[in-house]
């Protein structure tokens, strides 16, 4: 009800809409309505009052609220059914409790801030409140396990298109799924699956986009930038999001249909590590090659001094000087 009450609203866009027409059009009662329009509030929507004109939407407030995720979405399952948390510890574990509790495929867990947000190779991520993108999509894909991680490089191109349309900015990226702005990260993708031999149970895609970060903490600084400091403005973290889950739907299709060909030729088009001397490191090694190309896993061709070709399936590239 509360929805429709904001929907009412967005609808005259900056014009009054009396609070008869609301009542009428809801079927309830005038306390009802102001009971909603308090709670919309309290939710940080400007909404002035005036006798006899009624009511009117003067602001929106910068969140990742449900309510505006959905208004204008173009996906049939990719964030359709949403999770919205204030503060979170870490969207991808809340994601997996939601996965094993039967929430449905494309569900999108979202969090305006994560106290304990995790990265790559046990590392933390940084993730202030209201700055940036950081969410967790539950999905079910049906195909053999093995066959799963492209698509953390599928989500990279997806949120570089999503950048690219929203920010007008073009992001490379760094194999297999960072992207980087200005030599610097601007997102960082952590995928965790749960499979058995055949069948996948449940894959969470946690992904990082720094939107509107200001100021970085001590080391992160020297590594990351966001959006709004490449971009010179304020980037709308709601548009953002809704172009994410467009691409990212649209892409997941083409994967399940034709396989992972096609979203390896785009993401090929955006890489920025190919055919240059590269240092990767992993847990267990750190080698430096010449990153030649990427095979049709999606794995980095890697030729090493000595001639010899190693295809790597996980690790951290770093570029010269290393
Ligand atoms: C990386 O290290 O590059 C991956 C970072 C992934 C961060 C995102 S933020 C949303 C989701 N929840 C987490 O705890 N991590 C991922």
């Amino acid at each position: 009800m509360k929805e429709q009450v904001l929907h009412l609203l967005k609808k005259q866009q900056s014009e009054f809409v009396s609070g008869e027409l609301i009542c009428k059009n809801l079927g309830v009662s005038r306390t009802a309505v102001w009971k909603h329009i308090q709670a919309l509030r309290a939710e940080g929507y400007e909404i002035v009052s005036q006798p006899r004109a009624g009511y009117r939407l003067a602001g929106v407030p910068d969140r990742l609220y449900p309510q505006e995720i959905l208004s204008g979405l173009k996906t049939e399952f990719m964030g359709r059914r949403i999770f919205y948390f204030a503060q979170a510890p870490s969207t991808n574990v809340l994601a997996r409790e939601l996965a094993l509790a039967g929430a449905p495929d494309g569900a999108l867990v979202v969090a305006e801030e994560q106290t304990g947000g995790r990265g790559r190779l046990g590392r933390g991520w940084f993730s202030p409140a209201g700055k940036g993108i950081w969410c967790s999509l539950i999905l079910y894909p049906p195909v053999n396990p093995a066959a799963a991680p492209p698509l953390t490089m599928l989500t990279a191109v997806a949120v570089a298109r999503a950048v690219r349309l929203v920010a007008g900015l073009a992001p490379g990226i760094k194999w297999p799924n960072d992207l980087l702005l200005e030599g610097k990260k601007i997102c960082g993708i952590l995928t965790e699956m749960s499979a058995e031999m055949e069948r996948i149970n449940y894959l969470i895609i946690g992904t990082g986009i720094n939107v509107n970060i200001e100021n970085f903490p001590g080391e992160i600084a020297n590594a990351a930038t966001s959006l709004k400091a490449c971009a010179g403005r304020t980037v709308s973290r709601v548009e953002l999001l809704q172009a994410y889950l467009q691409e990212m739907e649209q892409l997941y299709r083409i994967w399940i249909k034709e396989g992972f060909a096609p979203v390896l030729k785009l993401w090929k088009d955006l890489c920025v590590t190919l055919q240059r001397p590269v240092r990767v490191s992993s847990l267990k090694e750190s080698i430096e090659g010449w990153a030649e190309d990427v095979d049709e896993e999606g794995n980095l061709v890697l030729r090493l001094a000595d001639g010899t070709v190693r295809h790597i399936t996980a690790g951290e590239v770093s570029l010269r000087p290393f």
